[in-house]
């Protein structure tokens, strides 16, 4: 049912610095910062040859990643991000196996402009796990 790897997001302290190692210790090509305030995210894409690093940071106050950051102050892995053709019977797929989708249970409007989901971390052996329709 998963497809490709779209992304790994890694939450950081400090854009501006993560953005610097990204682009210049690293060597990879960097976005500039872009604010999604329906996700209380500010985000940096890091595109790579067959995948992408999404920086987070948090935005506003009810960020989903600010507690993250609390307990994380270095920063840190947050989630993954798998490719699915069509969302929907992916969803249905995995609560008929007892998955657990995170919020109401329907698709958000993604960082890329697609449908999104998040699956609980227990059911995924620790991960966040994202599921986007591609
Ligand atoms: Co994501």
């Amino acid at each position: 049912m998963i497809g490709k790897l779209n992304h790994v997001a890694i939450v950081v302290p400090d854009l501006a610095a993560a953005s610097a190692t990204y682009r210049s210790t690293l060597g990879a090509d960097v976005s500039d910062p872009v604010d999604l305030p329906d996700h209380g995210v500010t985000t940096v894409f890091v595109n790579l040859p067959n995948t992408k690093i999404e920086l987070l940071h948090p935005l506003g106050e009810d960020s989903p990643v600010a507690k993250f950051l609390e307990k994380n102050k270095d920063g840190g892995i947050h989630h993954i991000c798998y490719e699915v053709d069509d969302i929907i019977a992916a969803r249905d797929r995995l609560v008929a196996d007892g998955a657990r989708i995170l919020g109401n249970g329907e698709p958000k409007t993604g960082a890329h402009g697609k449908p999104v989901l998040f699956l609980h971390p227990k059911d995924f052996y620790g991960t966040l796990v994202e599921i986007e329709q591609c």
